[in-house]
């Protein structure tokens, strides 16, 4: 099977990312990332893709036209074929979600659709987890589709809330399945065993992949 061209999408640190980095690194990943795209130029990820060898791009400050000509542009130059939004904190237009329908894929830090939508990313969300006294938060990884955080669930991950925890503590431990729920959705999507049907994501057995 063809590896699938792979561009990741980040505005931060970058462990989400390097978790895939690992993942390919051991082949278990049918993919490779072939394009790093970052809305800022200060963010760590940068220099991971450096030490991996990954070409990336910089967005521009400014307008949503120009970003998303720049994304297309590179997303065809690259010939990608999944893009995956990592930390990701920056513009992914209704054009772009158009073009590459079923082919974005986030990473979200609760279990959706608690805590999430406009203005809930990052200390926000697990600030608000605490907040309102749940007691179970997780990760989860789904389709992008207009809106913020509205697209098909591929898989999620539940992490109990600790007494004690802090939005730190609790970031920390969610971010550790994060790292592992990720890479497992990118090896589904790139081994072909998701398929849609409405809201749900179908993960195809191995007797309907040999179909
Ligand atoms: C992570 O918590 C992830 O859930 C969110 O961005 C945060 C930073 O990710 N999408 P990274 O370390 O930049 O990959």
């Amino acid at each position: 099977m063809l590896k699938k061209r792979i561009a990741v999408f980040v505005s931060g640190g970058g462990s989400n990312m390097q978790a895939l980095l690992d993942s390919i690194n051991k082949q278990e990943i049918n993919g490779e990332i072939v394009v790093v795209i970052s809305s800022r130029s200060d963010a760590y990820a940068l220099e991971r893709a450096k030490v991996a060898g990954i070409p990336a791009v910089i967005l521009p400050k400014g307008a949503q036209g120009e970003k998303e000509s720049i994304i297309l542009e590179t997303l065809s130059q690259y010939r990608v074929d999944l893009c995956i939004l990592a930390g990701y904190l920056s513009v992914i237009t209704p054009g772009i979600i158009r073009q590459y329908e079923n082919r974005i894929i986030n990473i979200h830090p609760s279990l959706i659709p608690s805590f999430c939508g406009k203005g809930f990313y990052g200390h926000y969300v697990h600030e608000a987890v605490l907040e309102f006294g749940a007691k179970v938060s997780g990760c989860t990884v789904h389709f992008v589709a207009e809106g913020i955080d509205t697209g098909a669930i591929i898989l999620q991950k539940a992490v109990c809330v600790q007494q004690e925890d802090t939005p730190e503590t609790l970031a920390a431990r969610i971010l550790e399945q994060e790292h592992i729920l990720l890479p497992m959705a990118v090896q589904l999507f790139c081994s072909d065993k998701l398929s849609i049907v409405g809201r749900r994501v179908i993960i195809k057995t191995k007797e309907e992949q040999s179909l």
